[in-house]
């Protein structure tokens, strides 16, 4: 099958939140409703992105930023596909596009658990900083299965 790779779009969402919905290392909550993620692409145009084997979805990412950092978040890998260099690929398409906006740093949430993750993002040469914790307060009441 032809491989493809594309900006991520709302027609996408279903096969992406199937995607994420069976991945390890992969958290979901209110951020990840079919509005909140609207939302997002609309926010941050062109720079989520999705890869596709024929028809079907194998990889996803979404990439954003708040003007001055960069993020990444809920990048999976169809376990088919891994270490094939898929997930570096599409790390390498969201970091062109922040580039390309002026933004210096970019941030990414991993679970402290998530081994093979960590090893994945320490090859590319991103940075643990072991200075730093996430501390967070929800602005709405919801019980999240597990996210970040
Ligand atoms: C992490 C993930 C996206 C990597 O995708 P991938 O397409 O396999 O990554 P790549 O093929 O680009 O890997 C690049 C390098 O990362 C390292 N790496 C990736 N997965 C690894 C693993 N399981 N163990 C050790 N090193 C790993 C290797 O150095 C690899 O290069 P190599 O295959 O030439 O040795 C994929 O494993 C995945 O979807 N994991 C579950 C979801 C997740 O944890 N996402 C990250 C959330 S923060």
């Amino acid at each position: 099958m032809r491989r493809t790779i594309k900006p991520m779009s709302m027609n996408d969402y279903d096969d992406v939140l199937a995607l994420w919905q069976n991945t390890d290392g992969v958290g979901l909550n209110e951020s990840d409703t079919r509005g909140a993620i609207a939302a997002y692409l609309k926010r941050n145009p062109g720079m989520s992105f999705v890869a596709r084997d024929g028809k079907r979805l194998i990889a996803a990412v979404l990439c954003g930023h708040d003007g001055c950092r960069g993020y990444l978040h809920h990048l999976a890998v169809l376990p088919a596909y891994r270490r094939n260099g898929l997930g570096s690929k599409l790390v390498e398409k969201c970091l062109a596009k922040l580039k390309r906006l002026r933004i210096v740093k970019c941030n990414i949430f991993l679970y402290n658990d998530n081994a093979d993750g960590e090893r994945f993002w320490g090859s590319g040469g991103w940075k643990k900083r072991p200075d730093l914790c996430l501390v967070q307060k929800n602005l709405i009441s919801s019980r999240p299965k597990r996210c970040c």
